[in-house]
């Protein structure tokens, strides 16, 4: 999509340029969109928000914001600072009452993933979206990999054929975030490593078989490592343990979900902070009528591999496609930019991450009642 602007105003006149952003989060994610802003020249980064003192003051200098562009809470920042665009990096449960507020306030919104703590938000989010007539995204910087992209192409260009069964997944041997922090809270997290990394394993098998529709999800969820204090991150250190000795830990730490998508095709997914494997794994493979593909890393980014099996001539071959760079969070908000600057904001009101959370939300519901759970 390009952004038609001329003269400094969109296209029918519905967006200023350049445009006024503020991000609320201060943590890694927020700092992935506070960046991403200020490389754009159309777009101005003028408020940043979160409760750490020291981290505000150092963003602040860092991006040149004025004292008056610093907030300690998201609903000062709205109110005060005049905003067309905002990015949204809190704790998850936050999500949904920062998207509304803003949204209420005329401001397209950036979420980051997942969409909010459970569906039932989420449909609020978008609902809210839709009757203020703003768009709403929701920041899946993992579908902008190069070898996702690659992967689309050649499936968008029918070289694997009908797509019948998939499997997604993003495994880690010891990597709960900050154990006993929001992440594995279930009030301020929603759940654990399926809503955590799941989602975007999730997003990335959508995205990559065109959007079939979840009919039914069949999920278990275990908690093996958390509750015992084992399966910490190095990146974000478990908190200290309160008087009983314990840190709280009320989510799950693996996952894994059978989904039933239309057309008949069925997608394994699996999701997992903690577990005896050799080592960190995240991958896709899809299975083809005409074709099949193996995206594979070992670590997060940079090593990325993608095969991809065919027949050439009548000759079973394997092929692998020459990866472009990764797009990660910055290519995720010029996408969102990209639409703020549309002419036509209807079908941007974050429909797709709401399939996502509906997933998501039946899984649960399925490993708890240990049944099947059907979405149509
Ligand atoms: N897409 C990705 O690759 C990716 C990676 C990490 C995290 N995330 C997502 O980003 C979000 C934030 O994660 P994080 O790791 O940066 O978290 P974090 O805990 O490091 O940071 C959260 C920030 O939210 C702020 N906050 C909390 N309450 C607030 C309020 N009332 N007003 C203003 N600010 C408030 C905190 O002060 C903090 O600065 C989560 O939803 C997470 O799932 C996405």
């Amino acid at each position: 999509m390009s952004a038609d602007v001329t003269g400094g105003v969109a296209a029918g006149g519905r967006t200023r340029s350049p445009l006024r952003a503020g991000v609320v989060g201060l943590g890694w994610a927020g700092q992935q969109h506070m960046d991403a802003y200020a490389l754009r020249p159309d777009v101005e980064l003028v408020a940043i928000a979160g409760l750490e003192d020291e981290p505000r003051v150092r963003l602040g200098e860092l991006y040149g914001l004025p004292g008056s562009g610093l907030f300690r809470g998201y609903d000062e920042m709205i109110a005060q600072a005049d905003l067309d665009v905002i990015s949204v990096a809190t704790p998850t449960a936050l999500h949904a009452p920062v998207a509304l507020a803003a949204l209420a306030a005329g401001v397209h919104v950036l979420s980051e993933k997942p969409l909010a703590e459970d569906a039932e938000r989420g449909a609020a989010m978008v609902e809210a979206a839709r009757s203020a007539d703003r768009v709403l995204d929701v920041s899946f910087n993992h579908r902008r990999r190069g070898d996702v992209k690659a992967l689309k192409k050649l499936v968008d260009d029918g070289a694997l054929g009908e797509i019948y069964y998939a499997k997604a997944g993003w495994l880690r041997r010891s990597g709960i975030p900050g154990l006993g922090t929001w992440f594995t809270r279930k009030a301020l997290a929603g759940g654990g490593p399926l809503m955590d990394i799941g989602v975007h394993m999730l997003d990335m098998a959508l995205h990559l078989m065109g959007e079939p529709a979840a009919q039914a999800v069949s999920a278990s969820t275990y908690a093996k490592f958390g509750p015992r204090g084992r399966g910490g991150s190095v990146d974000r250190p478990t908190v200290a343990p309160g008087a009983d000795g314990t840190v709280p830990f009320e989510v799950e730490d693996l996952s894994t979900a059978f989904v039933r998508l239309s057309g008949g095709a069925t997608l394994l997914l699996e999701a997992s902070w903690a577990s005896y494997i050799k080592a960190d794994e995240l991958y896709v493979v899809l299975y083809g009528s005409e074709g099949g593909a193996v995206l594979g890393t070992p670590g997060v980014w940079n090593q990325s591999r993608l095969d991809v099996l065919t027949e050439m001539h009548g000759v079973p071959a394997e092929l692998f496609p020459v990866l472009g760079p990764d797009g990660r969070h910055g290519e995720a908000v010029d996408d969102f930019l990209a639409k703020v600057l549309a002419p036509d904001w209807s079908g941007f009101h974050g429909e797709d991450a709401l399939t996502r959370a509906l997933v998501v939300d039946a899984a649960y519901r399925s490993a708890e009642e240990q049944r099947e759970i059907r979405l149509d």
